[in-house]
């Protein structure tokens, strides 16, 4: 199997998406015209990306690698000085590129480095987990974090995309689990066959099933709303409670919004009449995900919500389901946002 996707920016540029399986090489990543490569990578899959260097190296084109250090914590400026410094030791041109091997931190940072470094240079991703592949690499965002979140960064998509399923198929329970929040998210806002393959087999759901269809909302999501003003905002379901808990709790990202789907999908059978909240909750649990947060302090989750992007002028917007595959955004009162909080276990 091999399925392709393409999405063309608002600048005109073209990002390839190709997903399958053994197809992590030279040929998939390396733009015809590249005068040299630069390979970035996390510690983690150092033997993959020296793999592939070699591998580029051998088909005629100059390759590098450096490793980045590893995770979110390293997302940040020093890291993207340090990769900039890397080019200027070589000689980096227009003409050259770089290729990301790693999960969404090393992406983020990579894409960063692309959209600013003489002014943009080209970059292909290697998503190296699941949540990379469904979420972090596709849609053009970059960023790294200056004291908050993803608050420097850059629209700038990859010339292109490789899910290597192969890669993926092999990550450990924690990655799947981890990446498996925002799979079964764009299953319960746009896609009822990875709903249905989640609550056959929980963790153990086809990766050749969930990927590519976790893909394809993505893709026609972004294609649909580069602004953000509309369908793109579906994406953040479960976020807005999520992003909360997760800084309250201190827990990981894919924890948060499996939280944080469970109280909107609470508020949206209190508010439009969503039939499915339960059967919502028994899926996420059934991957292994939490589906509550006791001990947080409401008063604290709720500031944390007010520094939440997702809070406009008129009061907390959240996105809702009236059904599996049909979300929308709904303004949410203070006697609504109780459901949810009661649904989480936070009093
Ligand atoms: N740009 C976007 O639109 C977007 C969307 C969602 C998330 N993100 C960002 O993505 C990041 C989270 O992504 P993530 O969950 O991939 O985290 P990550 O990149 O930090 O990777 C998690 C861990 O997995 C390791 N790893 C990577 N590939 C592996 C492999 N094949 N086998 C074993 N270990 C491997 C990494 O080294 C790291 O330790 C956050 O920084 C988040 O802000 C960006
Ligand atoms: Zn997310």
């Amino acid at each position: 199997m091999l399925e392709r996707h393409q999405i063309e920016a608002p600048d005109g540029r073209i990002c390839e998406i190709a997903i399958g399986r053994g197809i992590a090489n030279a040929a998939a990543l390396v733009l015809p015209n590249a005068g040299r490569v630069g390979v970035v990578a996390q510690p983690t899959v150092e033997q993959l990306a020296t793999k592939l260097a070699v591998e580029i190296g051998d088909s005629g084109t100059a390759a590098d690698v450096l490793v980045l250090p590893d995770g979110d914590e390293a997302k940040n400026l020093l890291t993207v000085e340090s990769v900039y410094e890397w080019l200027n030791r070589q000689g980096f041109t227009r003409h050259d590129m770089l290729v990301a091997v790693g999960g969404g931190a090393l992406t983020d940072v990579a894409g960063f480095v692309a959209a600013t470094y003489l002014r943009g240079i080209e970059v292909s991703y290697l998503p190296t987990t699941l949540l990379g592949a469904v979420d972090a690499s596709i849609g053009g965002k970059t960023g790294v974090n200056v004291g908050g979140k993803n608050l420097a960064g850059a629209f700038r998509h990859p010339a292109r995309v490789v899910v290597d399923l192969d890669i993926i198929d092999a990550l450990p329970e924690g990655l799947l689990r981890e990446g498996a929040a925002e799979t079964v998210k764009a299953g319960f806002i746009a896609d009822e066959e990875i709903i249905a393959e989640y609550e056959r087999a929980g963790l153990g759901a086809e990766i050749d099933v969930v990927v590519p269809a976790a893909i394809r909302v993505k893709v026609e999501t972004v294609q649909s709303d580069f602004t953000e003003q509309g369908r793109r905002a579906f994406l953040n379901y479960g976020h807005t409670l999520g992003h909360a808990v997760e800084i309250a709790a201190g827990i990981s990202h894919g924890d948060a919004v499996a939280i944080g789907m469970v109280a909107a999908g609470a508020v949206s059978a209190a508010a439009v009449g969503f039939a499915h909240h339960e059967r919502q909750q028994e899926i996420i649990g059934r991957i292994g995900l939490p589906v509550n947060v006791p001990g947080l302090e409401r008063a604290e989750v709720e500031c944390l919500m007010g520094r939440d992007k997702k809070r406009d002028r008129e009061g907390l917007r959240m996105v809702l389901l009236e059904d599996f595959g049909r979300p929308l955004l709904r303004h949410v009162d203070e006697d609504l946002l109780e459901v949810g909080f009661a649904a989480i276990g936070v009093e």
